[in-house]
C-alpha cells in the first residue's frame, strides 16, 4: 500500500515533534510561567535573602530567582527542575550572569530534590502541588529557612506575610522549631 502525500506529512510532523520533546521521566505537574523580575526580586527581598544565604527554587524554570538571589544579593543558590530544556536555559542565563561560581541547576523532581542546606526556598507551583510539598518543606528544612512562593499559599498553614506586588501576592513562612 502506497500513503499518500499527506499521511507521509502528518508522520513527518509527528516524529519531528517528537524529538523535540524533552525525555522526562515524570511528567512536569505545574506548566511553564515565568515570574516576572519585579517580583523575582519582592521575593527574595520579602525572605530577607543576604549573601550567607544558599536560595533553592524548586522548579526553577529558566532559574531567574536563583541568579537574581547570586547577582543582587550574592547569595549562593540551587534550582530544581524537571524539564531538561529548562535547565539548559538557567546554566546559560547563570553563565551570561556570571554566577556560574554561586548556583547550580539540577534536572530532577522537586519531591526527590535533597534541599536541606537551603536556608531559603521559592516557590511557584500550584495550590495542591504546595500543600503536597508542605510535609518535605516540614521535615527537612532546618527551624529559621524561609519559604516564599509566588501566587499560591498552603493550605492552612498561615504565612507570616502577605503582599501584593504589580498584581501577583507573594508568601513567607517560616520553619518553626522542631519539637
Ligand atoms: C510556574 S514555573 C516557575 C518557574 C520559576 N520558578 C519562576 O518562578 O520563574 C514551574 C516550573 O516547575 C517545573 N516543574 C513542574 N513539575 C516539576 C517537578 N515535579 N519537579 C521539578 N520541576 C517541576 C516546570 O518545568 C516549570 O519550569
Amino acid at each position: 500500500m502506497q500513503l499518500r502525500p499527506w499521511p507521509m506529512a502528518a508522520l513527518f510532523v509527528v516524529s519531528i515533534a517528537a524529538a523535540q520533546t524533552p525525555k522526562m521521566a515524570k511528567l512536569p505537574e505545574v506548566p511553564y510561567v515565568p515570574t516576572a523580575n519585579t517580583v523575582v526580586e519582592a521575593m527574595l527581598k520579602l525572605a530577607g535573602v543576604k549573601s550567607s544565604d544558599i536560595v533553592y527554587d524548586l522548579g526553577c524554570g529558566d532559574g531567574r530567582i536563583v541568579v537574581t538571589a547570586a547577582k543582587k544579593f550574592g547569595a549562593h543558590g540551587v534550582g530544581v527542575d524537571i524539564n531538561p530544556d529548562r535547565i539548559r536555559e538557567a546554566r546559560e542565563n547563570a553563565k551570561r550572569s556570571e554566577v556560574e561560581n554561586l548556583v547550580r541547576f539540577e534536572e530532577g523532581d522537586l519531591f526527590d530534590a535533597n534541599i536541606q542546606d537551603a536556608t531559603v526556598v521559592a516557590l511557584y507551583l500550584l495550590p495542591q502541588v504546595n500543600v503536597r510539598l508542605r510535609p518535605k518543606l516540614l521535615s527537612d528544612l532546618k527551624p529559621g529557612t524561609r519559604i516564599v512562593s509566588h501566587s499560591f499559599d498552603m493550605g492552612d498553614w498561615k504565612p507570616e506575610k502577605v503582599e501584593q506586588v504589580e498584581g501577583a501576592t507573594i508568601y513567607l513562612w517560616t520553619i518553626p522549631e522542631k519539637n
